[in-house]
């Protein structure tokens, strides 16, 4: 048996529901690494997902934030970020997100991104375009690095001066118009498929926080590779570049300076 969009679009505003309820109260939060934290909540939501989906797909394939690697089908595979920008909830930033993704044959078919705090719902289904709240949503049609407002996200360990995205930062800031760094990559993925943010980089992500952006963004007219330009890009160690395919061969330019290095 295999998920339709309904079925994801359900399950995701449910467990953004959960997070709203816990949203501004005070959490028990966890140490994954220095600043790499989790909350009750994170695994409240990633327990309801996996409820739902356990009991509905009973043989798929589960990989998500909190619990890992669930054994299944290797041709039926979900991807899961419960709370995708910890960080902001526990804070009380409002920028935070619920991103499920399913994959038939190693192909992101079917993705969802739901912001609950402003009742954004981002959806796509291969071949059938992306949308927001149910109206078509396209990427941006900027043409130059100067006109552009890019988005990314940094990893949790920064010791590693060619994985932390310090000189690609500083590089982009002096040739663009301006970068966000939101805090939850599923959210810059779904800005970019909407035209509002017009390009998105990071190095060393987690498939979960990017496999419905991936398609969300593909769906909206957009390319999606890796730092390396291949289209071939949902593989270990995670790199993406997400934009339209104007900017895309000189976001990929830009980049190239760490990539070869
Ligand atoms: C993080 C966010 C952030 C990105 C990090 C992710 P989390 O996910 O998506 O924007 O820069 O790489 O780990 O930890 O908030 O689920």
């Amino acid at each position: 048996m295999t998920p339709n969009l309904d079925y994801l679009i359900h399950i995701a505003q449910q467990a953004g529901e959960i997070l709203m309820q816990g949203y501004l109260q005070k959490h028990e939060i966890r140490h994954k690494g220095r600043i790499d934290l989790v909350t009750e909540m994170d695994t409240r939501s990633e327990d309801y997902l996996l409820g739902e989906i356990r009991r509905d797909f009973k043989d798929h394939t589960i990989i998500t934030e909190e619990s890992g690697h669930l054994d299944g089908l290797e041709d039926h595979c979900w991807f899961i970020d419960p709370l995708d920008g910890t960080a902001n909830y526990a804070h009380g930033v409002p920028i935070f997100s619920v991103t499920v993704a399913y994959a038939y044959r190693n192909q992101v078919a079917l993705a969802v991104t739901v912001d609950p705090s402003r009742a954004h719902c981002f959806s796509a289904e291969r071949g059938q375009g992306a949308f927001l709240n149910g109206q078509p949503i396209h990427v941006s049609t900027t043409q130059a690095l100067v006109d552009a407002m890019l988005v990314t996200g940094f990893p949790t360990d920064l010791k590693d001066p060619t994985k932390n995205n310090l000189d690609n930062f500083s590089r982009f800031l002096k040739n663009v118009q301006s970068i966000r760094r939101l805090g939850s990559a599923a959210i810059d993925m779904a800005y970019v498929a909407a035209g509002w943010l017009d390009g998105y980089w990071e190095i060393g992500i987690h498939p979960w926080d990017i496999a419905a952006g991936t398609l969300l963004v593909e769906e909206a007219g957009g390319l999606v590779t890796n730092l390396q330009g291949e289209e071939n890009y949902f593989k270990s160690p995670y790199s993406l570049i997400a934009t339209n395919p104007v900017l895309h061969a000189k976001m990929r330019t830009m980049l190239q300076v760490t990539d070869d290095r």
